[in-house]
């Protein structure tokens, strides 16, 4: 497969093997010279129509230590504006020899629906509710640099799963590496199918917390809700925040992450976001090296 859309079309061999070229690429970008001149034959867009901050520059960054030329793409100062397709958008930027597309749409579905209509290698940055595989990918790597292993490791995802595509990709992770995988959340906030994923539920988070070895805490996704899910944002933090009080309750040390960005004091405080318990900056950190991986094993197969 030339495309990276989604975790649920990956098997645990294609994670490790993620994993392993990963882990060559974290060390890589550890020395003073952090470029390999692996890439300098290929052109990869970068598409973003959606705001973004990790993502993008990650992708970017880990383009530009592969040594492959970038173009960046932002639809909210481009052609898209005047009506412009996206296929018609994407097939303009190929024409000018690109090899790659990074893309992150509100849509879900955008990055397969693209990869059937043109031809290039599709990377998924984030498609709306659906999928964000890289995110999964830096997620359990950084899991498995933490705790040695994924497999057997409990993790509970917190919060906000009914919007979030970091659930959706982070349970097909944790379950293809052998994790035991819960999400807590207010009823509202879960999807009716969720269970159907294999994953157990707990609406109260001390019983959660207790349960698990690592708690990924998910964004409340204000931009998606049309309508108020919850009474409040007080309410959900009261219920659903992360602070020192609820971790120095528990008789054990957890690892804390959060995909970022952040909404200090709602999900999680301050205090605990910047204390060595949280991995947030690590994942953040991982991701370039994850994303290195990705670009360069899909690169290898436009190559042959
Ligand atoms: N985690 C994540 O996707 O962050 P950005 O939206 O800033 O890319």
């Amino acid at each position: 497969v030339n495309h990276l859309l989604g975790i649920k079309y990956l098997n645990q061999g294609d994670i490790d093997l993620i994993f392993e070229t990963a882990d060559h690429f974290k060390e890589v970008i550890n020395r003073p010279i952090k470029k390999v001149p692996s890439l300098r034959d290929i052109t990869i867009a970068n598409l973003f129509f959606e705001n973004s901050t990790r993502t993008r520059l990650s992708f970017e960054l880990a383009e530009k230590r592969l040594s492959a030329d970038v173009i960046n793409f932002s639809a909210a100062s481009s052609s898209v504006k005047k009506g412009e397709t996206l296929i018609d958008t994407v097939n303009n930027i190929l024409s000018m020899k690109v090899d790659m597309v990074v893309m992150r749409h509100p849509n879900p579905g955008a990055g397969i629906f693209l990869s059937n209509h043109v031809k290039a290698s599709i990377v998924n940055a984030g498609d709306g509710a659906h999928e964000h595989p890289t995110q999964a990918l830096l997620d359990t790597y950084s899991i498995r640099e933490r705790l040695g292993e994924v497999a057997g490791k409990n993790v509970v995802i917190v919060g906000d799963i009914l919007h979030s595509r970091v659930a959706l990709s982070n349970i097909f992770a944790l379950k293809l590496q052998g994790a035991n995988v819960k999400v807590c959340g207010p009823k509202t906030l879960l999807p009716k199918y969720i269970e159907r994923l294999g994953v157990s539920v707990e609406t109260d988070l001390r019983k959660a917390l207790q349960w698990c070895d690592v708690a990924n805490m998910l964004r409340v996704q204000n931009e998606r809700m049309e309508i108020s899910y919850f009474p409040s944002t007080r309410e959900y933090t009261q219920q659903y925040g992360l602070n020192k009080e609820i971790l120095d309750s528990l008789d054990k040390e957890i690892v804390v992450m959060h995909p970022g960005p952040i909404n200090r004091g709602v999900e999680i405080t301050s205090d605990i976001a910047d204390s060595d318990q949280a991995i947030i900056l690590d994942q953040v950190q991982n991701g370039v090296a994850v994303r290195m991986a990705v670009i360069y094993l899909l690169a290898s197969k436009i190559k042959q």
